[in-house]
């Protein structure tokens, strides 16, 4: 059976779902996007993306296509339509359609897509057993910050990492990790404390890596939001990704070595099960 998807106002069948090819979207690259986990029929953590998206646009000067509460209500009538259980709501703006030209044309209307994806996210193999991810080099450009839909540098890390035989890829900038090609990183250190990366232009701030970092200061674990190194750590005892389709995901090995043992670590697995413990206490009804 075929999803319904949201565009510009309408719920419609996938294969019927249209957009232009003047969309600055297509054209440009010129959109950002947010993807909400869905645990239980709802929204994880929703608030979080929806504050992200009005930064992502407010920096692209772009307007937002509705209310917040009117994004949220197509969010969960997709959610129903689709009877979506767990898995993901995507959703993107783009600036709207207008001739080609390289300056933001005025009087837009921008445009707005939506559809879900099923995923397991509670129960997954890769959460268990850990993933492996390669470093390369990070060629994105200087707004990481913004969550646009140019992700063209992200696809070929991935491919990167692929055609190496591991999951995923850490990019590397000067020496040092910026982040996964989709998630924030992070290495807990011999002597137990939590690092990753500060905010700033260079990676996503993530809505996940904010909530774990809350989860991980209450529990009284020692936090530096600093770059780290290659080297800093394949010598980690552990390492793992955060991102709002993975939460937090172990990482078992670094370019061909094992981080620690080889297997998810203690204080990985920890907030892990506390991450999906409280986004599963916050959305009971
Ligand atoms: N990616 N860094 C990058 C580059 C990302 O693309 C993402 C999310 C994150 C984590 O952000 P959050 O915790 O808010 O999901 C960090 C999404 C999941 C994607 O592109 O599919």
């Amino acid at each position: 059976m075929s999803r319904i998807v949201y565009v510009n106002g309408e719920y419609l069948p996938e294969e019927e779902a249209k957009i232009s090819v003047f969309d600055r979207g297509f054209l440009f690259a010129d959109g950002v996007y947010e993807v909400t986990s869905v645990l239980q029929g709802r929204l994880v953590d929703n608030a979080g993306h929806l504050a992200r998206l009005h930064r992502s646009l407010s920096e692209l000067e772009m307007d937002a296509p509705a209310s917040d509460a009117g994004i949220e209500a197509i969010q969960n009538s997709l959610i129903e339509r689709n009877g979506v259980q767990e898995g993901l709501v995507y959703l993107q703006v783009t600036r709207g359609a207008a001739d080609r030209d390289f300056a933001y044309p005025e009087g837009v209307r921008p445009s707005l897509v939506m559809f879900t994806q099923v995923k397991n996210l509670l129960q997954s193999p890769q959460a268990e057993r850990g993933i492996s991810v390669i470093t390369t080099r990070d060629i994105r450009w200087k707004r990481r910050d913004i969550k646009t839909v140019g992700l063209l540098a992200p696809s070929m890390a991935k491919m990167i990492a692929k055609r190496a035989g591991a999951d995923d890829a850490w990019l590397v900038e000067y020496g040092q990790v910026t982040e996964g090609s989709s998630n924030n990183a992070y290495i807990v250190t011999r002597n137990g404390t939590l690092v990753t990366r500060q905010l700033g232009n260079e990676i996503l701030a993530g809505i996940t890596r904010k909530a774990v970092l809350e989860l991980a200061r209450t529990s009284d674990l020692k936090i530096e939001e600093r770059a780290f190194t290659v080297q800093e750590a394949t010598d980690a005892a552990e390492a793992f990704i955060t991102s709002a389709t993975t939460f937090v995901m172990p990482v078992v090995s670094i370019d061909g070595q094992p981080v620690g043992d080889g297997r998810p670590g203690p204080v990985t697995r920890r907030l892990r099960e506390l991450y999906i413990r409280t986004a599963l206490q916050e959305i009971e009804p």
